[in-house]
């Protein structure tokens, strides 16, 4: 029988995961930094979490949710995003009561029904902080540090970071109205789904991946016009922070976003070397939320970023990462390798990585050593064993010391720097 598996989903194989792992190593090494927590919230919620938190006019609760009816007639949905989803379980724990501002991170699969293509899957993963009951502009700045931080510390550094503001809910409106004015004479003239976006979302228009429509867009007077003076005054005070920080950014004055609920800075982080999905990190603040899902009025501000598109941006700079290990343990008889098996066994106690070969073959052997990248090889024959004295090979320097066989064990460990506090 022939398997496939879902549109839009992939197999991580052994080849490509040390990518991956970087990618979350890295992350949690500069989360650890920034003093953020991990949070794991169920893969699937009640489906009003995301409508309510959204916004039923976003495209992805109209048209990529995967919804379903659970046996208890339920209606249940597979998480396309985590900031509604972290806000409900802050709301149900209270967890900013004894953690003031809660800064939680996390890590994990999302779901999106859209038209898969490059950097754009069903199933995608993501990994995404929010910084909750702040609403200082330190936090938005602190927020877009560590996402340029994390690209940085893998060696990305070819992006952009956009921002804007749209202001609070206050400017919604009048902004929603300035679009509509400046585009109902030449309505007509713009696509189909631009003409339904006016009614239902107008903001969504700009930025619209269309190229005519963007170049419509470009002679629209800016939306920060009709922000309140406190929200501008946000804005900039985020602009001098990033200044002093020294992060390089760009004021894309038609940023908006997708997601219904952003208030005030918004921003993404942007690669020429991603095709037409050129985002790998979007963001900002959404002060309502929380008020919103039914909670306490927690101003917050937070980012998710793709592994993905990461690992694009990753294989565009020729990151190769190699898993290799410690040692390998080449017996060439049974005796030997009865002998090698238990060092193998006490090694990797100490957290040596070790592999032994089953055949007797020193060349296949050797071999097998090399395509798994050994650090040191230890060779062991009938003649070692009648010496005493056993062949230790650097891989790396191409040296071979002699080791005594009752000093195997402390020479491979004193090699590796690693004492007995060490074992588990
Ligand atoms: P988002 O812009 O919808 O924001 O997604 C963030 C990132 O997730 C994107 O920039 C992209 O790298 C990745 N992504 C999204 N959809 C897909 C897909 N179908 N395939 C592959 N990668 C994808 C959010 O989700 C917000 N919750 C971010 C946020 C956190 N805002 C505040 N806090």
């Amino acid at each position: 029988m022939a398997f496939s598996i879902p549109r839009g989903t992939q197999d991580i194989l052994p080849a490509d995961i040390q990518k991956w792992q970087l990618i979350e190593e890295t992350a949690r090494n500069l989360f650890n930094a920034y003093n953020f927590s991990e949070i794991r919230t169920p893969i699937f919620e009640n489906t009003n979490v995301f409508s309510r938190g959204m916004g039923e006019n976003s495209e992805i609760f109209n048209k990529e949710m995967y919804s379903f009816e659970d046996k208890g007639g339920r209606s249940l949905t597979l998480r396309p995003e985590g900031t509604a989803a972290v806000t409900r379980a802050n709301i149900m724990h209270s967890l900013h009561k004894s953690m003031s501002p809660l800064k939680l991170y996390y890590i994990g699969p999302f779901f999106r029904y859209e038209r898969p293509q490059a950097g754009r899957y069903r199933q995608f993963h993501q990994i995404g902080v929010e910084y909750i009951d702040e609403d200082s502009s330190y936090a938005d700045a602190e927020v877009i540090a560590l996402g340029y931080h994390l690209f940085e510390s893998l060696g990305i550094t070819d992006l952009k970071v956009c921002i804007n503001s749209v202001g609070c809910n206050v400017a919604r409106p009048v902004i929603e109205e300035m679009v509509k004015q400046f585009l109902s004479s030449n309505l007509h003239k713009l696509p189909e789904n631009i003409q339904t976006k006016f009614n239902e979302n107008p903001l969504r228009i700009l930025d619209s991946k269309d190229e005519s429509v963007q170049a419509y867009i470009a002679g629209m007077p800016d939306i920060k016009a009709a922000l309140t003076q406190e929200s501008k005054d946000h804005f900039f005070s985020v602009l001098q922070h990033l200044d002093e920080m020294g992060i390089p950014y760009q004021v894309t004055n038609t940023l908006v976003r997708g997601l219904e609920y952003y208030t005030e800075t918004v921003f993404e982080i942007v690669s020429d070397h991603l095709g037409a999905q050129s985002t790998v990190c979007g963001g900002g603040r959404y002060n309502n939320l929380s008020k919103e899902l039914g909670g306490p009025d927690l101003p917050a501000v937070g980012f998710g970023f793709g592994i993905e598109r990461t690992i694009m941006l990753l294989d565009h700079i020729k990151k190769e990462i190699e898993r290799s290990i410690d040692l390998y343990l080449i017996p060439l008889d049974t005796l030997s390798r009865n002998f090698l098996f238990y060092i193998m066994h006490k090694l990797r106690g100490y957290g040596i990585s070790a592999e032994i070969g089953y055949s007797d073959n020193l060349k296949s052997q050797l071999k097998k050593a090399n395509k798994l990248n050994a650090k040191r090889v230890v060779i062991l024959g009938e003649q070692e064993r009648e010496s005493q004295i056993v062949q230790y090979k650097d891989m790396i320097s191409r040296t071979q010391t002699d080791v005594p066989n009752s000093q195997l064990i402390d020479v491979i460990i004193n090699d590796f720097s690693l004492n007995e506090s060490n074992q588990f």
